[in-house]
């Protein structure tokens, strides 16, 4: 089962508002499972696109389809290709082509079912993306995120399992996990 299809099958029982949000969208793949198998009527699509060390010293994604770090062009290259992949769906996506923090000033408190968090894994971006998006999961809503078993080039300011960390700093054991997809979640209440 992909992680895709693992995360419908944990946000499926919860859909009320019809609105989520996917944070980090890479090419798209997610969204578009998501969109064709849930009843959203809207997904915020979130990523800025842009080359940045920050993220590109440490994902894998990037080095493997380019085969280099990334430049701004590749960057411009793979948004075009996303959106117009995803244009399919009309009105049913939002695109916030921003960091995470900048988008979700722009999503109304409690309006989603969910929050997929799949950006930058470091150990400080994950639990700006966790304070950023808790706000934004309706009561009973979902935040789930991906990659609780992050790659091993992320082992950096000497923290081997950032998104582990974040997670537990910010819920402590409240959070449910399914290992074989490395996906987290948390109810929010
Ligand atoms: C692992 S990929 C996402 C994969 C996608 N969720 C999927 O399942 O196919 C990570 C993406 O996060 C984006 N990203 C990096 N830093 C970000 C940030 N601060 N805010 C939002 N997205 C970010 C990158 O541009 C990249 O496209």
């Amino acid at each position: 089962m992909s992680h895709a299809e693992a995360l419908i099958e944990i946000a499926r029982d919860r859909l009320e508002t019809g609105v989520a949000a996917e944070i980090g969208v890479w090419r798209g793949e997610t969204s578009e499972k998501l969109l064709d198998d849930l009843p959203l009527s809207l997904l915020h699509c979130v990523d800025p696109y842009v080359a940045d060390p920050e993220y590109d010293r440490y994902a894998n994604d990037p080095r493997r389809l380019f085969r280099r770090t990334p430049t701004q062009e590749d960057w411009e290259g793979l948004y075009r290709a996303t959106t117009k992949h995803l244009s399919r769906f009309g009105t049913r996506v939002r695109w916030h082509r921003a960091r995470s923090r900048h988008a979700s000033l722009t999503v109304p408190n409690g309006s989603l079912d969910f929050a997929f968090v799949d950006a930058n894994h470091r150990y400080w971006w994950c639990k700006a993306d966790i304070d950023a998006w808790t706000p934004k999961i309706r009561p009973g809503g979902r935040l789930l995120g991906h990659d609780w078993f992050t790659q091993k080039g992320l082992e950096v300011d000497g923290i081997r399992w950032p998104v582990q960390c974040a997670v537990i700093e910010a819920f402590g054991d409240a959070y449910e996990l399914d290992e074989s997809s490395g996906i987290w979640w948390m109810e929010i209440p």
